[in-house]
């Protein structure tokens, strides 16, 4: 079974991924880093030289790639969850947890690193208000939620692990449940 990180863009998907993977003795991938190594380009590069059509087709082909493994924590870019195929794959060996936060913590934790294309707007907040309000639904449709809003990265990883606990606790009570 695979841990799937899903959000909004400086949720803290890749560096709770990281953590958490290390502290569950599991492997550790990110879409958008085996993106960039597989297409010898940085994300924004892509964007600007291919568009974002192009980005999403790559992104929807490395999902379906990353699916089929196992006993890997997988950390998804921001815009995963916008296609159904994409969910269904993930979920096919996935459980799927959702880092959401405030606008103010992801504009907070997004300013420093200048390499977000969809976000490099003259008014970047308003833009984050819009692409929540857009995109909420599919966030939601994640196995469990956490707001990182207020949380270290060792707090978010100590919430995931006892989630995980308490999911396999009550699998292994159901009859015949694995
Ligand atoms: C995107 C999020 C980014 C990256 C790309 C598009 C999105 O990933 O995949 O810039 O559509 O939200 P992070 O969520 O890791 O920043």
């Amino acid at each position: 079974m695979n841990i799937i990180l899903t959000g909004f863009m400086g949720t803290g998907k890749s560096a709770v991924g990281r953590k958490l993977a290390r502290s569950l003795g599991m492997e550790y991938l990110d879409t958008d880093e085996l993106i960039e190594e597989r297409e010898r380009s940085k994300i924004y590069h892509i964007f600007e030289k291919k568009g974002e059509p192009y980005f999403r087709k790559v992104e929807t082909a490395m999902v379906r790639e990353v699916s089929h493994l196992d006993n890997h924590v997988i950390s998804t870019g921001g815009g995963v969850v916008l296609k159904d195929e994409n969910i269904k794959a993930l979920r096919r060996n996935g459980f799927i947890i959702c880092l959401t936060a405030n606008p103010e913590a992801i504009l907070k934790r997004t300013e420093r690193i200048q390499d977000r294309p969809l976000l490099n707007e003259p008014d970047p907040e308003k833009r984050i208000k819009e692409l929540l309000r857009m995109r909420r639904a599919y966030y939601e449709k994640a196995d469990f939620s956490i707001d990182t809003s207020n949380l270290s990265v060792e707090e978010i990883v100590r919430r995931i692990e006892g989630v995980l606990r308490k999911k396999d606790e009550s699998c292994s009570c159901r009859p015949g449940g694995a």
